[in-house]
C-alpha cells in the first residue's frame, strides 16, 4: 500500500487546475447505458480510481469504452442479459448503484448489489428504490441483491424524504425514458446533479429544474449520443483553497466554478482569509491571524460535508474555539483521533467536534480512513512541522488525481512512497 511522505511546514503558492468532478463523472458514465446507438463523448474526466471502476462495471454491462486521452468515448457494445452489477464491485465504489435508474428504464430489469454501510456512515439506498417504485417498478431484496424489474416505467410524482445526490441521479436517469412525466421533490441540488441534467438534455431527455427543488421529467422513446465537458471538481480545488488559508499561503485556483463553491469561499472569508474571484480564477490568501468559526454542514447550497475534513485541519490554526456540526453523515469524524495525533486539539461529542486553536502542528505517522479524511491529513502534514507518511493513501487516490504532482507544484514536499 502506497504512503505519502510529507516535509513541512511549507506554505502553499501558485496556481493550480482542478480535475473534473468524480461526483459528476459517475453518474455521466451511468447515462451510456441508457444509449441507443451513438456514442457518448466525455471530457475533462478525472483519472481516478473510482472512474477507473466505474469504467469496468459498465464493461461488464456491455458498454465499451475508449479512452482517447483527452476524452472518453462510450458506445453500447454487446449485450449484458444478466443487468447485474456484482457484489465484488458495488462494495469498492457504492456509487456503482447509478447503473440501477438507467438499467431498469432501458432493459426493463436490474439486479445490483446491496452497497452496505462504508466509514463514514449507513447510507440506506431506501429513496433510490421507493422512487423507482413509485415510477411502477416491482423491487424485491434477496441474497443482498436488489432486482427490480418493469416493463416500462411510467412517470409519477415522487417526494424524497430528504434530499439525496446519488437518489435524485438515479431517478432522473430513470425517468428520463419513463412513460408520461415525472415531477420529483426535494430533490438534491448540488451542482453535480445540474451537470447530470444538462448531459442527458443534450442526449435528447426533457429534464426542467434540475438544481431547484423540484425537478420535471418529460419522457422520450429514446436517448441518443452527445459531447459533454464534466464540471470541475469544487470539492478537490476547495482542498486546495483551504490549503492556502491554513499555510497562509497564496494559491489560485484556475478554470473552477466560484457559483459552485460559494459556501467554502463565503467560510473561508469569515475565517478572515483574503477571497478574490476574477472571472474563473480563485484566489485565497491568509497571513497571521485567523478567526476560529462555527461550521454546519448542509444539502447544498450549504458547507458541503466532503470538505468538512478539511475544514477542521484549517481550524486548528485559527484563534479560538469552533464547533462543527456533522448533519449528512453519522460517523465523519474519524480523522478527529488522526489529527490529535499530530497534536490538535478536538473533541468529538456524537456529530459534534470542538476545535481549540491554534495548536502548533506536528508531523507524525497516520492512517487515512477514507477519501475526504485523508485529504485532510495530506493538508496537515503540509502544515505540520517535520515528517508525516500517511497510510493507505488508496482512499485518496478514489477522488484526487495526481494529488501529490499538484501540491508539489504548490510548493509543498510531498512524495509518493510506493510500498
Ligand atoms: N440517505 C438515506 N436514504 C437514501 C439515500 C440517502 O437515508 O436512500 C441519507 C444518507 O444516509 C445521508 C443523506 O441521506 O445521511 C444524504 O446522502 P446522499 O444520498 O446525498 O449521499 P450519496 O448520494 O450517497 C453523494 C456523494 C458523496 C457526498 C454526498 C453528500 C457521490 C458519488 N457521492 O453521496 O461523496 O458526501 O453525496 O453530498 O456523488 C465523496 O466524494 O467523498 C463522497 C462521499
Amino acid at each position: 500500500m502506497d504512503k505519502f511522505h510529507i516535509v513541512g511546514p511549507t506554505r502553499l503558492v501558485g496556481r493550480v487546475k482542478p480535475s473534473g468532478a468524480k461526483n459528476a463523472a459517475l453518474p455521466a458514465l451511468a447515462a451510456s447505458l441508457l444509449l441507443d446507438g451513438e456514442k457518448l463523448t466525455l471530457h475533462r474526466m478525472p483519472r481516478v480510481r473510482d472512474i477507473r471502476t466505474m469504467m469496468r462495471l459498465l464493461e461488464h454491462l456491455g458498454v465499451g469504452c475508449e479512452d482517447t486521452g483527452g476524452a472518453l468515448v462510450l458506445h453500447r457494445d454487446r449485450p449484458n442479459p444478466d443487468h447485474d452489477a456484482p457484489y465484488d464491485m458495488v462494495k469498492t465504489m457504492r456509487a456503482s448503484v447509478l447503473v440501477l435508474g438507467p438499467l431498469l428504464a432501458r432493459f426493463g430489469h436490474a439486479r445490483v448489489s446491496l452497497p452496505g454501510g462504508c466509514a463514514i456512515g449507513v447510507r440506506p439506498i431506501d429513496q433510490h428504490l421507493k422512487g423507482l417504485e413509485a415510477l411502477g417498478a416491482n423491487v424485491q431484496l434477496t441474497h443482498g441483491y436488489v432486482e427490480a424489474t418493469a416493463d416500462r416505467l411510467r412517470g409519477a410524482r415522487f417526494r424524497f424524504d430528504m434530499p439525496t445526490v446519488t437518489g435524485t441521479e438515479n431517478l432522473l436517469l430513470a425517468a428520463s425514458l419513463a412513460k408520461g412525466t415525472t415531477v420529483l421533490e426535494n430533490c438534491a441540488r448540488e451542482p453535480e446533479v445540474v451537470d447530470l441534467g444538462n448531459l442527458l438534455n443534450a442526449m435528447g431527455a426533457r429534464i426542467s429544474g434540475a438544481g431547484e427543488e423540484t425537478i420535471e421529467i418529460e419522457g422520450v422513446d429514446g436517448l441518443g449520443g452527445a459531447e459533454h465537458a464534466i464540471i470541475p471538481d469544487r470539492i478537490e480545488g476547495g482542498t486546495y483553497l483551504i490549503g492556502a488559508a491554513l499555510t497562509r499561503g497564496d494559491v489560485t485556483l484556475e478554470q473552477a466554478s466560484p457559483a459552485d463553491l460559494a459556501p467554502l469561499l463565503d467560510k473561508l472569508a469569515e475565517v478572515g482569509a483574503k477571497v478574490d474571484v476574477d472571472g474563473t480564477d480563485i484566489r485565497v490568501r491568509a497571513e497571521g491571524n485567523l478567526n476560529a468559526c462555527d461550521l454546519e454542514t448542509l444539502p447544498h447550497p450549504g458547507f458541503p460535508t466532503d470538505l468538512q475534513a478539511q475544514y477542521m485541519t484549517l481550524m486548528t490554526s485559527a484563534d479560538g474555539v469552533s464547533m462543527i456540526r456533522e448533519t449528512i453523515f453519522e460517523n465523519r469524524f474519524q480523522h478527529a483521533p488522526e489529527l490529535m495525533r499530530m497534536g490538535a486539539d478536538v473533541r468529538v461529542d456524537g456529530g459534534s467536534a470542538r476545535i481549540l486553536g491554534p495548536r502548533h502542528l506536528t508531523g507524525a505517522a497516520v492512517m487515512a480512513t477514507d477519501l475526504r479524511a485523508s485529504a485532510c491529513l495530506v493538508l496537515a502534514g503540509v502544515a505540520a512541522e517535520g515528517e508525516t507518511v500517511v497510510d493507505r493513501i488508496y482512499h485518496l487516490e478514489r477522488g484526487y488525481e495526481g494529488m501529490e504532482l499538484k501540491l508539489q507544484s504548490l510548493g509543498a514536499r510531498v512524495a509518493r512512497w510506493v510500498v
